[in-house]
């Protein structure tokens, strides 16, 4: 685990290097946000204007992802007239990678010059208020998958004891909520609970997260967001409600309906996150 273990600082710096060099005559990039979508928010992606695209497997230490719903690239471009990054797809812990691998990526995109984090997932409701389809802006997290990215050796560009009173950006969730309001799209709010997967939860395990404060599980987003805290990036997302939790409306749940939910969803999130980052 030190920092030369390929999934550090020095391997986000070469790797930058190695997409400033695909970007060619683009660079220096001076992105104001960098975006990693989620499953099935892949969507987005389609809408950055002027797009470069850097396959995975062409960034070192990035994995491909094999989910369904998940691209799979980096993109450089605009959005809502502003100059972007983004991550279509993203490795999961429950794909066998190590915390460190699965928050990797923000590395590279802080390497890159990014200083706002703006992330999205899929999850399953756990308020009783949410209702497929909906989105949450993410206030908080709880971190229960029992591994931490900044387990080792410090990186150089992080603190060893990150504070974590307000990991979500409390400038950046006003700003969203206005965001909400000004584009008419709905949102809700709340706490972030990010499991390791990658089954679903049991109706126990889901009445539990209740009794702990969660109002949505999913399993990805927290170790980027401790990585990111980390290096004092400034940290949004919204979660995409594309479930109620197990045990909540007695459906099974499946894979291609996070998938289906998020397609539906595609409009708003984009709307939403447009505006976002054209008033950043
Ligand atoms: N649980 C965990 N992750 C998820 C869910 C869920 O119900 N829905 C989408 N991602």
């Amino acid at each position: 685990m030190s920092p030369a273990s390929g999934n550090g600082a020095a391997a986000a710096r070469a790797a930058a290097d190695g997409v400033r060099s695909r970007l060619g005559a683009r660079a220096p990039v001076a992105p104001v946000a960098a975006i990693v979508l989620g499953s099935g928010l892949g969507d987005l992606a389609a809408r950055i204007e002027n797009p470069v695209r850097v396959p995975y497997a062409e960034i070192p230490g990035f994995h491909a992802t094999n989910v369904a719903g998940h691209r799979g690239e980096l993109i450089h471009g605009t959005l809502g007239g502003r100059e972007v990054l983004a991550l279509a797809g993203r490795v999961h812990m429950y794909e066998g990678h190590g915390a460190r691998t699965a928050a990797y990526p923000v590395r590279v995109l802080h390497a890159l010059g990014a200083r706002v984090l703006f992330v999205s997932n899929a999850a399953g409701g756990i308020s009783r208020a949410f209702a497929p389809g909906d989105l949450m802006i993410i206030e908080d997290h709880l971190n229960l998958m029992f591994r931490n990215p900044l387990f080792g050796a410090v990186e150089p560009t992080d603190e060893r004891f990150p504070d974590m009173s307000a990991p979500w950006s409390p400038r950046l969730v006003a700003l969203l909520r206005a965001c909400a309001t000004k584009t008419g799209v709905p949102v809700r709010s709340g706490v972030y609970a990010g499991l390791l997967g990658p089954n679903y939860e049991t109706p126990a395990e889901v009445r539990m997260l209740a009794t702990l404060g969660a109002d949505a599980v999913g399993m990805s987003t927290v170790p980027e967001a401790i990585v990111a805290a980390a290096m004092k990036m400034e940290v949004a997302g919204i979660s995409l409600i594309t479930n109620a939790a197990a045990g909540i409306s007695g459906a099974p749940l499946s894979h291609a309906e996070v998938v289906a939910v998020g397609a539906a969803a595609a409009e708003r999130f984009a709307m939403l996150v447009t505006e976002f980052i054209s008033r950043l």
